[in-house]
């Protein structure tokens, strides 16, 4: 992988034959996962005010589409795994709507060895808490996802949800939060919520339909957007969907990334 923007002696065009012009290191390596993680770290929140900050990771196609026969899979890279991995290793919790669970058969988060030193001195869990947002609960609460965590699986749902699959939830393990007066969460509601309970670095894995109420409802800070070098065509779902937002948001390009072509984006509200 190499950087492209900002621009550094990774940037600079490599002349025919191979050689970086000018010097420098100019050809794609692998990167640590240190150096990915302090590529990505978090903002310091200003002291005395911690709050919550909402960053969503995505793949897009050229097309725009966010999944291949109903996965992500097929336009992801080996090397946004990694990145995945490491978004996921910074982060309190990784909040995701309940059809992208069902759909790529979530599991819980990993605790990874080499990430375990930074999130100790970040004060944070072995393992990020994964969130998952329902109104229904139709969710397989047998699956590892809920009995066997290393930190409880939350279930964000309204208050006018199912008792009965409130009780399942709560009988596997889960950790129940209610974000919403009716069947539904109110996205700001469940940011807060979230950082009520200490979670401010959140990070959300969509899917189209989550993201596009997160953005609607002004709580996303940051769009870690990869663009794969694919077209797929058909009707798949783009990163974001539902009602629009009335004027665009604006975001600004923090770093740019490459490899193979994929182009690993970071872009943070203006
Ligand atoms: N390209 C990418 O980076 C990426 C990332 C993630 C997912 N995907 C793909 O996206 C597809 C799934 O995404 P999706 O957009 O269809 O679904 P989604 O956003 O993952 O989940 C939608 C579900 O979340 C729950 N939900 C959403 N908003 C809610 C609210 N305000 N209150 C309560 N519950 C709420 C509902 O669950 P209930 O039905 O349980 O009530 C709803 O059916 C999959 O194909 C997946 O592969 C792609």
């Amino acid at each position: 992988m190499r950087r492209l923007f900002p621009v550094t002696d990774q940037t600079a065009p490599t002349a025919p034959g191979g050689n970086a012009e000018g010097g420098g290191e100019t050809a794609s390596r692998e990167w640590s996962l240190d150096e990915i993680a302090d590529a990505y770290a978090y903002p310091e929140p200003a002291p005395g005010e911690p709050r919550p900050y909402l960053r969503a990771n995505m793949v897009s196609t050229l097309d725009g589409a966010a999944q291949h026969e109903g996965r992500s899979h097929p336009i992801s890279h080996a090397t946004d795994m990694r990145i995945f991995g490491t978004l996921r290793a910074l982060a309190d919790v990784v909040v995701v709507g309940a059809e992208t669970v069902r759909q790529e058969g979530y599991r819980p988060a990993r605790v990874r060895a080499e990430f375990a030193a930074r999130r100790e001195a970040a004060g944070q869990t072995p393992a990020p808490a994964i969130a998952v947002v329902t109104a229904s609960l139709d969710l397989d609460f047998s699956l590892p996802l809920f009995t066997s965590p290393t930190v409880p699986t939350l279930v964000l749902t309204g208050a006018a949800a199912a008792p009965d699959r409130v009780a399942a939830a709560e009988k596997a393990g889960a950790r129940v939060v209610t974000a919403g007066d009716g069947v539904g969460v109110d996205p700001a509601r469940a940011v807060r919520a979230l950082a009520g309970l200490g979670h401010t670095r959140l990070l959300t894995e969509g899917g189209p339909r989550l993201l596009g109420q997160l953005v609607v409802a002004e709580v996303l800070d940051e769009l870690c957007l990869t663009v794969s070098p694919m077209l797929t065509a058909g009707a798949a779902q783009r990163i974001a969907g539902g009602p629009a937002v009335p004027v665009p948001h604006r975001f600004a390009l923090v770093s740019l990334l490459e490899e193979e072509g994929f182009l690993f984006s970071r872009y943070r509200r203006a």
